[in-house]
């Protein structure tokens, strides 16, 4: 138990703060996953302390073995922790203390752990950044994989979830690599504007100290220092920022979730799961769940309530530093392990998804998915669109009146419609013409999926190199 007397800020204090206090404004029970991004700072701010002569070389050492002694406590799990020393910064400043005595009281000059926290989150999220990066990498090569190996896959395209036109199901596929790919190229953008370092800011107005920002932005590999001491404490957008670009994400996730619970529903029956990733009933012995994909677009939900309580957190939030920011960390760091937690299980269960190419073939059979082929047909013997449009509309509803498929009506039937029908439109009644023919860049030829797959492939060789 920490006595009043060693709380690091006791000096104008005449009371022992209240248990309840206490408490309620702890929070170290969810930021020490932040020590070693603490300990990586203070040894950084210690070296250029010592390098601008505030302490000595022999002072920096001491601090420095401290520091490096107190990170393998705590991943040795000797480390104690208490709520009367609030949060992460203290119990390390507390320990060092506690161990290397007068010295370590002198880590904290120049500083304030109001830029000590916003340093520690920018730490934090440059490497969760890249680790979601990287889980986003490997979710579009799993998505890449599955497009070869089933390039010859065909499926019904919808829209309005009423079967719409005939597409290959790796196009729907790569549908979702594109997603992901704008999901990558956010979170990397936001990665500028979390590489700027902050410390040295003090608790607002900067330091009358000799320190050198720069020098310790080198030593922790940022691009830039911030400009302005009072802005570096209040801000919170890069953490805002990345939150909404994972809400993003998560609404994709979501979206192909959706798509792989109907899918594996006896209603569309197009993707066949492996039993080792769903779940059963403990009512119903037939059933066989699809949860994983379930959990996750249920997820989505979390991740949009932490971007609503960032940002209103942050509304109307006087300069500079206010108590309040401290509720950054629990919405951030929830968002975070979702998100890498979704990808990885995602791209896992995919591998476990077979898809059902008989069901999604017979599906795309339903020939009134090729009347758009009969329109273009008519285009093409110079009939306007408009015209085509309104001649092959009529001649399907022609068909459902009288139970009849396209393929069923004799040329006498068709010219009664357009007198441009020829014996060559039935040949442009096959799904696999239909796909064929959508050659128009970021159409569904499979000339184009190949050509697209292989540039990927190239991509994807030189962002490894
Ligand atoms: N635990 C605090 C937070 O998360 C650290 C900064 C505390 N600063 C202060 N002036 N009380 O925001």
């Amino acid at each position: 138990m920490v006595k009043k007397s060693s709380k690091l800020w006791s000096g104008r204090f005449t009371q022992e703060t209240d248990k309840l206090v206490e408490e309620f404004s702890a929070s170290i029970s969810f930021d020490k996953v932040l020590y070693k991004y603490d300990i990586e700072g203070s040894i950084a701010h210690a070296q250029m302390l010592a390098k601008v002569r505030i302490i000595s070389d022999a002072d920096t050492q001491a601090i420095i073995k401290g520091l490096k002694d107190i990170q393998q406590e705590i991943e040795a799990g000797s480390f104690k922790f208490d709520p009367a020393l609030e949060d992460i910064h203290m119990h390390i400043e507390h320990r060092l203390i506690e161990k290397i005595g007068e010295v370590g009281k002198k880590l904290h000059t120049a500083r304030s752990r109001n830029d000590q926290i916003a340093l520690d989150i920018r730490l934090y999220l440059r490497d969760t950044i890249q680790e979601i990066e990287r889980g986003t990498t490997a979710l579009q090569n799993t998505l890449l994989h599955m497009a070869e190996d089933y390039i010859d896959c065909v499926m019904p395209g919808y829209t309005h979830l009423q079967r719409a036109q005939p597409v290959l199901f790796s196009h729907q596929l790569l549908a979702y690599f594109d997603m992901l790919e704008r999901d990558r190229q956010r979170y990397l953008d936001g990665l500028k504007r979390v590489d700027i370092m902050p410390l040295g800011s003090g608790a607002l107005a900067g330091t009358s100290l000799p320190i050198d920002r720069q020098y310790v932005a080198e030593l922790l590999n940022f691009s830039a220092v911030s400009t302005n001491s009072i802005d570096s404490v209040s801000d919170r957008d890069f953490v805002i920022e990345f939150v909404a670009h994972s809400a993003i994400l998560m609404m994709h996730l979501s979206r192909f979730c959706e798509e792989l619970v109907l899918w594996s529903s006896a209603e569309f029956n197009f993707i066949t799961i492996a039993d080792a990733f769903c779940t059963g009933s403990s009512l119903m012995p037939h059933k066989k769940n699809p949860d994983i994909p379930e959990l996750i677009r249920g997820k989505t939900g979390r991740v949009y309530g932490s971007l609503m309580a960032l940002l209103t957190v942050m509304k109307a939030l006087p300069l500079s530093y206010n108590k309040d920011l401290q509720e950054d960390k629990e919405p951030l760091f929830d968002t975070a392990n979702t998100i890498k937690k979704s990808l990885k299980v995602l791209n896992r269960f995919l591998e476990n998804v077979r898809p059902n190419r008989e069901v999604m073939a017979a599906a795309s059979q339903d020939e009134f998915m090729l009347a758009t082929e009969l329109v273009d047909y008519l285009v093409g013997k110079n009939v306007p669109f408009r015209t085509a449009h309104a001649a092959v509309g009529k001649l399907v509803n022609f068909c459902l009146e009288n139970k009849k498929t396209l393929r069923e009506l004799s040329l006498e039937e068709y010219k009664a419609f357009a007198q441009e029908f020829g014996s060559d439109l039935f040949q442009r009644l096959s799904v696999e013409k239909a796909i064929e023919s959508k050659k128009a860049y970021g159409g569904t030829a499979k000339e184009n999926i190949l050509r697209r797959v292989q540039a990927l492939r190239a991509q994807k060789s030189g962002r490894e190199e």
